[in-house]
């Protein structure tokens, strides 16, 4: 069983600073590709420019004539690695072309723009063969895989949905599609990474060097205390910098083969084939409610594609396991691998697809009823967690739903669509929920107390832009009853104590855990110490591995609703989101400053995801076309109006001693449903794919 939670300190709660903010501010914080060793070489890799087979020749020797450049890296010559659990970062290893994009060498030089030069020079020849880059909806080979992405079952069925379905009084049947998106973090990929005799030091971009560093040992071959990978500071992630990516293995290979540092940064325009990507989905939902719009049968069928190197199955159908009272439903995921880049994690990965859909389908259920959005979830509110019949620890989705209608002065709403014209402008309002999973693992750390009165938390923790090392010093200090000043926190650097990723929402829970405990127990032994501390001050180290690995007899989510008003053009088709209010239930909110950050970010990636980041993938090349900021569209301040988010005071006794659960990715789950619907009931006309650029509007 869980601790419940301690009650708050002084520090806990606290609208605090960031730690770093001047350093950040001022540019002395210090990035992956900041770092450079004497000596330091530079490397550039080369993407494969067909769609599938194999490598024939590689012309090294026309660009190691060229200036600068020394040496020319493939699976020729490059070095032998272990086999990973990954196989993306099985990096010039053979001659196997499996997408277009794949890294099939890497030229190493004294400047950047040297190896960039000579990378672009590099003639490779390939014996292409037929490539099948899809659609993969109607595909032939598509299949159930057994598991989607986070270990759920890929389908689930309670009751008898075809039976409900069809005897049911109103019905939704509605197919969605998403296209890929792209994670476009500010600081793309990089590495840089250096051998002392057998000792390997690498400073890389991730949101976990513990993940790194084992990864790195088994791949070179090295015990793990001889790597130390370091992220001190991480320009964004988004998930794509969850697990290690192909730069930090070919830096280090570059490193080892010419005996010097190396510096590999990858430009922003080969991220979309090399670091994962939020797949594309078509998404079926069907819903049958009684008269009263309480739901009787619920179907989400969700068709994806993953690639020939690795499967990953976007799990957007689960969510529809969590959110609403339906007693018989069938939730299932497909999928089919083509030769394409392949997919990852992106914020959210399931939930930001898989509630567009089931909340927009709730928004036509809605309709279809006469109820308002807003009554019509309250109606379908389960008692427990439908899927699995388990207790919630708790749900506030129904206090996010009635606040956020306060707030945003919902109770006025005319619910005709098309209705409200002023001139050439349509306007309309949307809401939908949001849910995110309470993920936590186990952590370790320590806490030390020195003669001075000043403590130092250590933790391999990563601060990925959201104020992690803030928000754990504020956590250490209540823990400790001592002033927030007395305490330095350590993280990012593998020669801390292992610490679990930046990911799903549960840095602060996993890592704050572990703090947590290690500065009670500092603070217990201080509190029975007899005599003086001695000099080199009192150090305990703290494991949470018994309990926060632990299954919960609880359901627990994080909960939310946004509430959208946009405005559309009916001459250009242009939307702008005049208002996007949230309130989100996501237990003890530990820091207002940073979490509001954490959550006003989700909800513009969640703009982004409604009206301007979409992605091609041309099916003749296997490539993704949009591939910088000029043409795949990150919203920007003018896209983004008005944005509030708000969040209820949330007791949970079943989660950890801060009593957190996640805030890093909710903010974008259901976003871009409250805008969609939002169009809808602006324009009258139910647009089902998105991003809902101007030439769907027209
Ligand atoms: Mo998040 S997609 O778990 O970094």
């Amino acid at each position: 069983m869980c601790p419940p939670p301690t009650p708050p300190g002084p520090a806990a709660g606290a609208d605090v600073e960031r730690r770093d903010a001047r350093h950040k501010v001022t540019g002395t914080a210090r990035y992956a590709a900041e770092h450079t060793p004497p000596g330091c070489l530079h490397a550039a890799p080369v993407p494969a420019t067909v769609a599938r087979g194999r490598v024939t020749a590689v012309h090294a020797d026309e660009v190691l004539r060229l200036p600068g450049v020394h040496a020319v890296l493939s699976h020729e010559n490059a070095p032998r690695l272990g086999e990973p659990d990954d196989p993306t970062l099985a990096v010039l290893q053979n001659d196997r072309v499996p997408h277009r994009g794949w890294y099939v060498a890497l030229v190493v030089a004294d400047t950047p723009e040297n190896a960039r030069a000579a990378a672009d020079a590099l003639r490779i020849e390939y014996a292409p063969e037929e490539h099948d880059a899809g659609p993969a909806d109607g595909h032939p080979r598509l299949y159930t895989p057994e598991e989607a992405n986070g270990g759920h079952p890929a389908v689930r069925e309670r009751g008898d949905f075809d039976a409900a379905f069809a005897t049911a009084a109103v019905h939704v049947d509605a197919t969605y599609t998403l296209t890929a998106l792209h994670n476009h973090p500010m600081e793309p990929h990089a590495s840089t990474a250096w051998w002392t005799g057998g000792d390997l030091t690498v400073h890389d971009s991730n949101q976990g060097s513990t993940t790194v560093r084992n990864v790195l040992a088994e791949l070179f071959a090295v015990p793990r205390e001889r790597v130390t990978v370091a992220a001190a500071h991480v320009g964004g992630g988004f998930g794509s910098k969850g697990t290690p990516r192909p730069q930090v293995v070919l830096a280090v290979m570059a490193a080892r083969h010419t005996g010097r540092p190396v510096k590999l940064a990858l430009p922003r325009r080969h991220l979309p084939a090399v670091v994962g990507h939020r797949a594309p989905t078509v998404q079926r939902v069907r819903i049958g409610a009684d008269a009263h719009g309480v739901i009787r049968a619920l179907a989400h069928d969700v068709t994806t594609q993953t690639s020939t190197v690795k499967e990953f199955v976007e799990q957007a159908a689960v969510p529809a396991r969590v959110m609403y009272t339906s007693p018989h439903s069938r939730t299932t995921h497909r999928v089919v691998a083509l030769d394409v880049p392949t997919p990852s994690w992106m914020r959210a990965p399931g939930e930001a697809s898989g509630m567009y859909a089931l909340e927009a389908a709730m928004d036509e259920l809605a309709a279809a009823t006469g109820l308002d959005p807003v009554e019509l979830r309250l109606r379908n509110e389960p008692d427990r967690e439908p899927d699995s019949g388990r207790p919630f620890s708790s749900r506030n989705l129904a206090g996010c739903l009635r606040e956020g209608a306060r707030l945003f002065g919902w109770e006025d709403r005319d619910p005709r669509p098309g209705v409200r014209r002023s001139g050439d402008r349509l306007t309309g309002t949307g809401v939908a929920s949001a849910t995110y999973p309470y993920l936590v693992g186990p952590s370790t750390a320590t806490a030390h107390a020195a003669p001075d009165g000043t403590h130092v938390v250590r933790l391999n923790a990563t601060d990925i832009g959201t104020g992690a090392r803030t928000v754990l010093a504020q956590i250490a200090a209540d823990a400790l009853r001592a002033p927030l000043d007395s305490v330095r926190v350590e993280i990012g650097s593998s020669a801390l104590p292992d610490a679990p990723l930046a990911g799903g929402s549960s840095g602060t829970s996993s890592w704050g855990w572990a703090v947590h405990r290690a500065c009670t127990t500092l603070a217990e032994r201080l509190r029975t110490l007899t005599g003086p501390l001695p000099p080199e001050g009192l150090t305990v180290r703290a494991d949470t591995a018994q309990e926060a690995g632990k299954e919960s007899p609880y359901a627990r989510h994080a909960f939310g609703a946004h509430f959208a008003e946009v405005e559309v053009d009916a001459v250009t088709g242009e939307v702008r989101v005049r208002r996007l209010l949230g309130v989100f239930a996501a237990g003890r909110i530990l820091n207002p400053r940073t979490a509001r950050s954490q959550l006003i970010g989700g909800m513009t990636m969640g703009i982004g995801m409604a009206l301007t980041e979409g992605s091609t993938l041309d099916t003749r090349s296997g490539e993704f076309v949009e591939r910088d900021l000029a043409s795949y569209h990150v919203p920007v301040n003018a896209d983004v109006p008005s944005l509030e988010a708000h969040w209820l005071d949330e007791e949970d006794p079943h989660l950890n001693p801060m009593g957190s659960k996640g805030i890093g990715e909710i903010g974008i789950v259901g976003t871009a449903a409250a805008v969609a619907n939002a169009v809808h009931h602006a324009v009258g006309v139910r647009l089902r794919d998105l991003p809902l650029t101007p030439d769907r509007l027209l």
